[in-house]
């Protein structure tokens, strides 16, 4: 894993604690660089995540790729919607909890719909209106550190159609020190969704590996 000072933007993110105030802080500073910064180290998650939302299109959606449903949620600046239209998705809509980084992501026009101030550890973000409604619903870069807490995962299956999937990248470290793996039998467990399948050890950031979680809502 790559080691960072602790000015580095990436250690002082994943730093947060999941507190909703400093997080909107510190991607209000973070939002002006964010996008040469994460370049310049090699940010891969995007991409995959938009590559492997092609790959469940192909593979299992019966929807053509103009017409698939995206919710792309902790959108940051839209990396993953750029992404996602290059690979033809059009009907992206994103959300996050930093009207600072959604405010970038409205300027390159790869988003139908956008909204701000959602936050995935809170009991009731505010999705309601969203039900059921993505086939794909796309989370690159936020189950990290500091971040989103394993539970805020119900809040995508929430948002998925029955049926459709959702796709998370999961930071190495994240693993290692959370019980998302334990979290994500749960949801098995109850029901709620299937691992149709997992990209392990995958590329993330510099030297920094991921894994990717391919999750099918059931009944599909
Ligand atoms: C590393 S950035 C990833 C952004 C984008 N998905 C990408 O891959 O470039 C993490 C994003 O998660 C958002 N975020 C952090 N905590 C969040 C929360 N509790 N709820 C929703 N979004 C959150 C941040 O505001 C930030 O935009």
């Amino acid at each position: 894993m790559t080691s960072r000072p602790p000015d580095d933007p990436v250690a002082k993110a994943l730093a947060l604690d999941g507190d909703a105030a400093r997080i909107k802080d510190f991607y209000r500073e973070w939002s002006r660089s964010y996008d040469d910064d994460v370049a310049g180290e090699g940010y891969r998650a995007p991409e995959i995540t938009a590559s492997l939302a092609r790959l469940v299109q192909l593979s299992w959606l019966r929807t053509k790729r103009a017409d698939t449903q995206i919710m792309d949620a902790g959108c940051g600046t839209g990396l993953a919607g750029i992404a996602l239209r290059n690979a033809g998705f059009v009907q992206v809509d994103g959300f996050d909890i930093a009207p600072a980084m959604t405010e970038k992501a409205e300027q390159i026009g790869a988003y139908r719909r956008l909204l701000a101030d959602i936050d995935l550890n809170a009991d009731d973000p505010g999705l309601g209106e969203f039900a059921e409604t993505y086939d794909i619903v796309t989370c690159a870069g936020v189950f990290t550190l500091g971040h989103v807490a394993p539970e805020g995962l119900r809040h995508l299956f929430a948002l998925s159609r029955k049926g459709g999937f959702v796709i998370v990248s999961t930071r190495e470290d994240y693993l290692k020190k959370t019980d998302f793996r334990a979290y994500a039998g749960q949801v098995e467990e109850s029901g709620m969704a299937a691992l149709t399948f997992t990209l392990p050890d995958a590329s993330y950031v510099g030297d920094d590996r991921a894994d990717y979680w391919v999750f099918r809502k059931l009944p599909a």
